[in-house]
């Protein structure tokens, strides 16, 4: 942690002066979520929190949420909006943070100050680092903090953040390790970008000192993160310029572990990485590569920077390159101006490239992303009769 966040750590440590206070944590959304929540846990316990299931009785509620669909977004507000009601019947004074990718967003700012008068503390994903001088804050002055976010951070801001993770034998000795934050890809439908801001890479010997500590802790199994991992480019001018650099000196540490990717855009991901996953047996060969569909023209209105040939030309590569490879997706169905052609170009598309399995999203229009202003007048019924088409052809598929 940096000198300002231990600072302020010890400041709410002492506030707390040695009493049991217990803090509540709620993860919605990725597997970037999960690992950021993991950092949450770890300064609460820095400020001397214990932990509690049990909104209703801790001192800190924090809520770490996912705009990525209307549906992650209502079901943080119906959590976030029990705990209000939970603090009104038990009589409890509490500090109620939202933080996470919601927490950027304006519409649901709005919303928050509005209708959830007892969130207290408001910060986004960039602000993570800041968390023990937020919460001090929160805590000595009172009232309602709506934090701007201070995108820009510098790229090791987060690094030294204390994460608490699940102890390695109760996680079947698996590890997350974040790689990169922030998206640059604009895909039209997307709200990430506009959330975790631009990408920055972490230095390659911070992961790799990282998986080393993991390593001698007993974790055997690491998922590197982020949005677009082969946008990694740490610069430096070191030997490690790019993700596969990255992966192949991972694999070279000493141990018994395997290592995990996610997730790979398929305008960036390369024959570099496919050779790599089939020089290093400790790369599990699984890789995930979000097609959203399977029509040129849909894709080029996602602004996904790839087409249909070009997908099905990487799987055939990827395949070809990795024995064994598994092979899975995200398909999005409902995209505006998706016709009844287009969508028949996705079905083939699976039946073309077999996905070992298939992750499934009816599209969802975000606020401030340029599909939402997109006209759309295909009705809600004929998407939903799509999706259920969607699901029974990759059934078919997996047989
Ligand atoms: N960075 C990753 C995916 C992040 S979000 C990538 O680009 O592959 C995970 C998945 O959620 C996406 O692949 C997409 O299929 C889905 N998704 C994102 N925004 C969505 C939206 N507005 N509506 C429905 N699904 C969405
Ligand atoms: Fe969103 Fe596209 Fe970035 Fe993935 S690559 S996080 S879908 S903008
Ligand atoms: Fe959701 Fe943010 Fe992850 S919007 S999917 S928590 S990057």
């Amino acid at each position: 942690m940096s000198r300002s966040a231990t600072d302020a750590a010890a400041r709410v440590r002492s506030l707390n002066g040695g009493a049991a206070a217990l803090a509540y944590v709620k993860v919605f959304g990725c597997q970037q979520n999960e690992a950021d929540g993991e950092r949450l846990r770890g300064m609460l316990a820095e400020m001397g929190y214990g932990f509690t299931e049990d909104a209703g009785l801790a001192d800190v509620v924090v809520f770490n949420t996912c705009g990525v669909r209307l549906h992650a977004e209502q079901r943080a507000f119906g959590h976030i909006g029990a705990a209000g009601r939970e603090a009104v019947i038990r009589r409890k004074r509490q500090i109620v943070a939202v933080c996470g990718c919601m927490a950027q967003l304006e519409s649901v700012r709005e919303t928050l100050k509005r209708s959830y008068r007892h969130v207290n503390l408001v910060f986004g994903p960039d602000d993570l680092h800041r968390f023990p001088e937020l919460l001090y804050g929160a805590l000595t002055e009172g009232g309602r903090h709506f934090h701007e976010t201070s995108s820009g951070a510098p790229p090791d801001a987060e690094e030294g953040l204390p994460a608490l993770r699940t102890p390695p034998a109760k996680a079947e000795g698996r590890a997350f390790v974040t790689v990169m934050k922030g998206c640059d890809n604009y895909c039209s439908y997307c709200v990430v970008p506009y959330t975790r801001g631009r990408e920055r890479s972490r230095a390659p010997e911070a992961v790799t000192a990282e998986v080393k500590g993991l390593i001698e802790q007993g974790y055997r199994e690491f998922t590197l993160l982020g949005q677009n991992v082969n946008s990694y480019r740490p610069g430096g001018g070191g030997e490690i310029a790019d993700f596969p650099d990255l992966l192949a000196a991972l694999a070279g540490l000493d141990g018994d572990f395997s290592l995990r990717f996610m997730t790979s855009h398929p305008k960036d991901a390369s024959d570099k990485l496919f050779a790599v996953m089939a020089d290093c047996p400790k790369i599990a060969p699984h890789l995930h590569l979000p097609a959203q569909s399977g029509s040129t023209k849909i894709l080029a209105a996602m602004n996904r920077g790839y087409t249909r040939e070009h997908y099905i030309a990487l799987t055939e590569r990827a395949r070809a390159a990795v024995p064994g490879l598994n092979l899975t997706g995200d398909i999005m169905v409902g995209f505006p101006g998706e016709t009844e052609a287009d969508f028949e170009e996705t079905l083939e598309l699976l039946e073309t490239v077999r996905f070992d399995s298939l992750f499934t999203f009816l599209y969802s229009p975000r606020p401030g992303t340029p599909a939402a202003d997109l006209p759309d007048d295909t009705p809600m019924e004929v998407k939903k009769a799509r999706f259920q088409r969607l699901l029974e052809t990759q059934r078919r598929v997996e047989g």
